[in-house]
């Protein structure tokens, strides 16, 4: 591929996608972008990739939107070119996604790994909405999906002073599922990747459509809609497999159908 700001392997079902700018900190400019979401996309839509895990470097996930490229953009600029609505469609696939993050998560890149599915920690992690000092505020999404994650309290006082959470912090708030030392992170997240890739793949798609659901909607709906995915599961050749492998007393093996 002819990638520049990105790495993507494939470890069995699982791909791993590393953000790959080390002179900006893994800035999130226009073509890393682009890359990120033409990679994802890809690898959306290939069934022998269940999980796809998305990291940065030890120091750096990713400290926010270029501000070098944003510098000089006018209103009509930034308007016309719809600036950030790609990132949407990171949100917007089908396949879980892991955001494993090390090092700066600020801005853009807080976001970044908001609009992954699970988030894990390293305990070198730094998240932070610090767009205010800058004179801008966040703008893929870090005022609500911080907000949905942690509270007001917590996203209000990030937003208005620019403070940055550790990663204590962060997994006491929510916004992480868990910390591991900095050392273990890629493992952990493989091992996170690998188990949710051994899954049936449209079970999984459909456990994650019902959790964003709760994002979306009231109670009575996203129970409602949690509830017609249920039935459905039972249309699938997984549920037989995965049921019966219980009954047999042995491990499930999915066809990913
Ligand atoms: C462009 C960046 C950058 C960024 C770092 N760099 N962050 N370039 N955009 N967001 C560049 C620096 O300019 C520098 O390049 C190189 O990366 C190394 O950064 P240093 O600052 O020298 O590193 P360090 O002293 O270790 O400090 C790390 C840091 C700091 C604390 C993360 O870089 C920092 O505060 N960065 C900005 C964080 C931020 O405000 N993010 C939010 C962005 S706004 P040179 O070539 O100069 O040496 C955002 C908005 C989204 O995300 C929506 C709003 C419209």
């Amino acid at each position: 591929h002819p990638y520049e700001t990105i790495l993507v392997e494939r470890t069995g079902r699982t791909a791993t996608l590393t953000l790959n700018r080390p002179k900006a900190l893994n800035a999130l400019n226009l073509q890393v972008m682009t890359e990120v979401v033409a990679a994802t996309e890809e690898l959306d839509r290939d069934p022998d990739i269940g999980c796809i895990i998305i990291t940065g470097s030890a120091k750096a996930f990713a400290a926010g939107a270029d501000i070098k490229e944003m510098r000089p953009q006018s209103y009509m600029d930034m308007y016309l070119s719809d600036w950030f609505t790609a990132w949407d469609r990171l949100g917007a696939l089908r396949t879980p996604t892991v955001a494993a993050v090390a090092g700066h998560a600020l801005g853009g890149g807080c976001e970044l790994a908001m609009l992954c599915d699970i988030l894990l920690a390293a305990d070198t992690a730094v998240f932070g909405q610090p767009e205010i000092k800058l004179g801008v505020i966040p703008g893929i999404g870090g005022s609500q999906r911080l907000t949905r994650a942690v509270g007001k309290a917590k996203a209000m006082e990030l937003c208005l002073t620019g403070r940055t959470m550790d990663a204590t912090e962060a997994e006491r708030a929510g916004l992480v599922s868990r910390v591991v030392p900095a050392t273990d992170l890629l493992t952990e997240a493989r091992t996170v990747a690998g188990q949710v890739a051994a899954m049936s793949a449209p079970v999984a798609m459909m456990a994650k459509e019902a959790v964003n659901r709760a994002f979306e909607t009231t109670l009575a709906e996203g129970v409602r809609f949690e509830r017609r995915l249920f039935h459905a599961v039972f249309a699938t050749a997984d549920q037989k497999e995965g049921m019966t492998a219980f009954v047999e007393k042995r491990a499930a093996e999915f066809t990913h159908r």
